[in-house]
């Protein structure tokens, strides 16, 4: 009898599921993935730290990640990717529904057969010489009724960990599949095979393909190519942006771009204010602001930084859950003095990406001090020229770390039942234009506004920065359908509330002609969530304009704001009309595009807006 031949129905050695794994449809779909991708073998994740430091140790050994000092930041790593697998990329991220239309002109849309044929063949052997992993995890809290659970099967080690990290992973999640359960299928691999006796490099991925691909009537990802970020922690955005969108559709609930953030007024009731921010425009940094002494007495703590998963109460109002366990942030430009919540949940058990290494191994990025320390390596492992007027870390450079370790999480941060919402904030990167506060007059205005929103494009993309386009919802990447048919959903479920959040617009990047922001940002900011919350309180008073109502002087505390006058004030709430007419066509020509499946409501709201205006 030949040693090799293994006959079709009898795994080979090592590929036998855990006798505890226990979904047919589960186990068979492991089977066909490896039968297609042929790795050497294949280990089923169980969750536990022995594993993840397992992991860790076997990639400082094979050099894909550096440990840092253990007296300066104990269980820290830091990983240098390949320089073209920097950040997500949106051309290469596709919907792949029946229809083209279901997808909208918001999506890169393939034949879906057409797709799978493409995948199919890079992926046929792509794990070659590597192993598989398989990863069962839940987005949200074990057993919540607004948390889902996905599999992700990926040949990166390094994916496993972050995995671990951002998500809640392991053997419990197996238990609640249980044998028939519903998961999302997430198929991810680096498409850099090992043949024999090749050695392997420190960031495999794949140079000529890249594909992030989601099947939503089969709930199927499929990402080939790359090992970054939202490319390849298949459970943040592909999961729990887009594959859930469409399931939120579906089911009656919101997955949105958003930070959760509660915030106590001095011996105040608590609320909990959903802000939603494009990619790299701040959600991390107002999840975790430290509000100016002059407003002491407000707490804020924090939910999630990244992304809100929303479902209606029986009692009327809206309920969010944070759905992943980490944070996976924006490095440069966090320090003392931005972030100082941040900067403290990162002195341990943190995988760096693509940050510059010091001297004494340990980690620095542009913003953290104002001088460089000498003897930098750069974040592509060469000495740094700081003359050479190239930055140190990568301007999308990364920390993937604990939410537990965040020092002003939430107490209710993992609470099953997740926490109501008092207000929505929506904020783009916008230069001119758009004022620094404006509250929406009812729910179908402030969808009015948060469809019509911009943003400048930032280094969390792959392709040109700094342009504006509009960014709806900040769900423009991530948006797994057709925005028409989203924005309807926003006014249905609104429109079922008893007890609807009020709507804001922000803007903390208006800049002067000097080019200078005229906001000061970050704590400060709380100036405007402490005006929000009075407004949700019925406490405090406004002035209505043509774009919403704003707060008069009288209306916001501004004092000990740092060279901030009355006049800035006036500055940065100033509605030009001009600047808003051009606005308001542009907002024509994104309703023009979306045109097959617009509602009226938001075609009346920009009318009323014209003629306001
Ligand atoms: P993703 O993780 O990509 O979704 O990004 P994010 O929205 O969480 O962005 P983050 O909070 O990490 O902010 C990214 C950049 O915006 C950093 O360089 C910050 O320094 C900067 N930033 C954040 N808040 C403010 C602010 O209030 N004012 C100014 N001027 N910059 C800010
Ligand atoms: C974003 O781009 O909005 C991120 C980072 O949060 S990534 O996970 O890479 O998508
Ligand atoms: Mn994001």
């Amino acid at each position: 009898m030949s040693t090799t031949a293994t006959t079709p129905m009898m795994p080979k050695p090592g590929f036998e599921a855990p006798s505890y794994v226990n979904h047919a449809k589960l186990k068979a779909w492991v089977s066909e993935v490896a039968a297609l991708t042929q790795p050497d073998r294949i280990y089923w994740c169980d969750g536990s730290e022995a594993e993840y430091d397992q992991l860790c140790n076997e990639m400082v050994a094979s050099g894909m990640l550096l440990k840092l000092d253990e007296k300066k930041r104990p269980g820290c790593f830091l990983a240098r990717s390949d320089p073209d697998d920097v950040a997500r990329m949106e051309d290469r991220t596709f919907v792949c529904s029946k229809n083209k239309e279901d997808a909208g002109p918001n999506n890169n849309w393939a034949e879906p057969a057409e797709m799978r044929e493409t995948l199919t063949k890079v992926t046929r052997g792509s794990m070659r010489g590597r192993t598989m992993y398989v990863i069962p995890f839940s987005m949200g809290p074990l057993g919540s009724h607004i948390s889902h659970i996905g599999v992700e099967l990926t040949d990166s080690p390094y994916v496993v960990v972050s995995m671990r990290v951002m998500t809640r992973i392991g053997r419990a999640v197996l238990d609640l599949l249980g044998q028939d359960q519903f998961y999302v299928p997430c198929l991810h691999t680096l498409g850099a095979p090992l043949e024999a006796g090749q050695k392997d490099v420190v960031w495999p991925s794949n140079k000529q393909h890249k594909f992030i691909v989601h099947f939503p009537e089969e709930k199927l990802i499929w990402s080939f190519g790359s090992g970054y970020g939202g490319n390849a922690l298949l459970g943040k955005k592909c999961f729990a942006l887009r594959i859930a969108s469409i399931m939120a559709r579906e089911q009656g609930w919101l997955a949105e771009h958003m930070l959760i953030l509660g915030i106590q007024p001095p011996g105040g009731k608590k609320h909990y204010i959903a802000a939603a921010f494009p990619s790299a425009c701040g959600k991390t940094n107002l999840a975790m602001l430290i509000p100016p002494k002059e407003l002491q007495g407000w707490k804020v703590t924090t939910i999630g930084d990244d992304i809100a998963w929303i479902k209606p109460g029986k009692d009327g109002r809206l309920y969010a859950i944070n759905p992943e366990a980490g944070a996976f942030g924006v490095a440069p430009g966090t320090s003392e003095l931005t972030n100082p919540n941040c900067l403290a949940a990162l002195n341990k058990n943190t995988i760096f990406t693509n940050v510059a290494l010091t001297a004494d191994n340990d980690v620095w990025w542009e913003g953290l001090s104002k001088v460089a320390p000498a003897n930098l390596i750069d974040w592509q492992g060469k000495p740094w020229d700081p003359s050479a007027g190239k930055p140190a870390a990568h301007p999308n450079a990364r920390f993937t770390v604990a939410a537990a370790q965040i020092p002003c999480i939430d107490d209710d941060w993992e609470n099953p039942a997740g926490v109501p919402i008092s207000a929505f904030v929506f904020g783009g990167r916008r230069t001119t234009t758009v004022p620094l506060v404006v509250e929406a007059k009812d729910w179908t205005h402030g969808v009015y506004m948060a469809a019509t929103m911009a943003s400048e494009t930032t280094a969390a993309i792959v392709g040109k920065l700094g342009v504006v386009r509009r960014d709806p919802f900040a769900m423009l990447p991530f948006c797994g359908y057709h925005f028409g048919d989203y924005f309807s959903h926003w006014l249905k479920v609104g429109r079922a509330l008893s007890s609807a959040p009020k709507i804001y617009a922000v803007n903390w990047f208006r800049r002067d002609e000097k080019g200078r922001f005229m906001w000061p940002g970050f704590g400060e900011n709380m100036r405007v969530l402490k005006w929000i919350i009075e407004r949700c309180e019925g406490k405090s008073g406004a002035v209505e304009t043509p774009v919403g109502n704003m707060p008069r002087l009288e209306d916001i505390n501004l004092k000990g704001i740092p060279d901030f006058s009355d006049a800035d004030f006036k500055a940065i709430t100033n509605v030009d009309k001009q600047l808003w007419l051009e606005e308001v066509k542009d907002h024509a020509r994104l309703f023009s595009d979306l045109a097959a499946r617009m509602p009226k409501e938001m075609i009346e709201q920009r009318q009323k807006l014209e003629a306001a205006l």
